[in-house]
């Protein structure tokens, strides 16, 4: 098994280009499942996620052809299977963005119920009472959730839990309301960029979607959709990342397609502690002088702070100049990277769903584990700063969301080696 060893106290600087957005590739890989004809997307990040869904949509009758540049090709050969089955459910909770497309286009969806995951409980009832307004019939046999239906005709539907409205709820109901009869009305809708792209690429499928990015998403159907070429927008989470990465290591890091309108909430946040970020000819320009003030974070749904950097803000709050407050709105469980951080001479509190984080001047390296794939990028973040060298094992979880992450921090200036382990379970 991968581990990554880092020596930290590097100084990044240099260039990265951020690479398309995983989690708005993810549903509009899953949304070629209802077009007629070939479908050719750019700027998809080659990832173990990425490759799930391929795996996945191939299973499901589509052929996956990826050339150069992150260019993927998707066709839908055959439309006999609905099954996504445990194993690859399992794998990557994505999976579930086949639940809308099969059943719209197919008229009936079968997939496995995807269980706990390190970041807490993520139930899925909300993508189903979605479904179900629109006229489908629900049953759990096995473990797998049964949806049939055999026409959609659309509705108005309130899509808001407990923590807020779901982005990949969002997405399948949407993703189904295309080829209903008739209009469908999403209030407390997701807005999150990802949410707004799948839309976009919709439309560009011939779907007529509107108020996308806004909780009120209004959908009319139409019978079909084609295929089309599209490019997926920036990851805005790796670039958080990237930015973190500048503002720990007291770097400078020039980020290439950065969407920073997609950001606004983390650079309102890192300007606050202290950090630069300045745009220049379309690029953004990350720095750091050093001494971090200490903030409050709250991840909220979007345009909030995102829950997806939550981890990585408090790496970087460890080394503020006093106590912060962290609180995670959204998954109140989110918070296995605290005891990691600790092993590095972290002093956090966790208090509920909130984390005091007080400074510490420096952090230790230390053999810590990758717990899921966010808490891993806290992980090395935080590497590249302790002193002495920090083990980090697990990295598969990293590689579920960041490409050669590993490459790209050296092509920066970390001290920063991938070996494998054959002993390490
Ligand atoms: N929720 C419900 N019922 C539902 C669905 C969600 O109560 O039916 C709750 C969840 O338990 C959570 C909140 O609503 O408390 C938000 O969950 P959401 O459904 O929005 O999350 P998701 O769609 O499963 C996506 C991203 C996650 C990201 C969250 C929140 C993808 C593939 N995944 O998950 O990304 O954390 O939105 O922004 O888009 C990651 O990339 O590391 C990752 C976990």
């Amino acid at each position: 098994m991968d581990y990554f060893l880092i020596s930290g106290g590097k100084r990044l600087r240099g260039v990265v280009e951020i690479n398309g957005a995983k989690n708005a590739a993810l549903p509009i890989m899953a949304a070629c499942i209802l077009c007629e004809g070939e479908v050719t997307l750019h700027g998809v990040p080659d990832l173990a996620d990425i490759r799930s869904m391929e795996l996945l949509l191939n299973k499901l009758g589509v052929s996956t052809t990826r050339e150069p540049g992150n260019t993927l090709r998707l066709k839908v050969e055959d439309e006999m299977n609905c099954h996504a089955d445990y194993e690859l459910v399992r794998r990557m909770r994505a999976s579930v963005c086949v639940m809308g497309p099969l059943l719209a286009k197919r008229g009936k969806s079968q997939v496995s119920m995807p269980g706990g995951c390190a970041i807490g409980d993520r139930p899925i009832n909300l993508h189903i009472e979605g479904l179900k307004a629109l006229g489908a019939e629900p049953d759990l046999i096995g473990g797998d959730v049964i949806l049939k239906a055999k026409k959609l005709t659309g509705a108005e539907l309130f899509l808001g839990g407990p923590f807020g409205s779901t982005v990949t709820g969002t997405a399948n109901v949407m993703m189904a309301a295309v080829l209903a009869e008739g209009r469908t009305v999403i209030e407390s809708a997701a807005c999150e960029p990802e949410v707004a792209d799948l839309a976009n690429f919709l439309n560009a499928c011939g779907a007529r979607i509107s108020g996308h990015g806004s909780p009120r998403i209004t959908i009319d159907g139409v019978k079909s959709l084609h295929g089309c070429e599209y490019t997926i927008i920036p990851d805005r989470i790796e670039a958080g990342t990237f930015m973190i990465a500048a503002a720990i290591t007291n770097g400078e890091i020039r980020l290439r397609n950065c969407k920073l309108e997609n950001l606004l909430a983390v650079v309102d946040r890192l300007r606050h502690i202290g950090v630069n970020i300045e745009r220049e000819d379309g690029d953004v320009i990350v720095s750091s002088a050093r001494r971090l003030e200490p903030i409050e974070v709250t991840s909220q749904p979007y345009p909030g702070f995102p829950t997806d950097l939550q981890a990585q803000i408090m790496a970087l709050l460890c080394l503020a100049d006093g106590n912060s407050v962290i609180t995670e709105k959204i998954y109140p469980d989110r918070f296995m990277h605290v005891a990691e951080l600790s092993r590095m001479g972290a002093r956090l509190r966790k208090e509920g769903p909130t984390v005091i984080v007080e400074g510490v001047k420096r952090l230790i390296g230390a053999p810590v584990m990758a717990s899921d794939l966010r808490a891993s990028a806290a992980l090395v973040l935080a590497g590249l700063v302790a002193k002495g060298e920090t083990r980090i094992n697990r990295v598969y979880h990293i590689d579920r969301g960041y490409e050669r992450i590993e490459r790209r921090l050296i092509a920066l200036g970390a001290d920063i080696e991938r070996l494998s382990d054959a002993s390490e379970e």
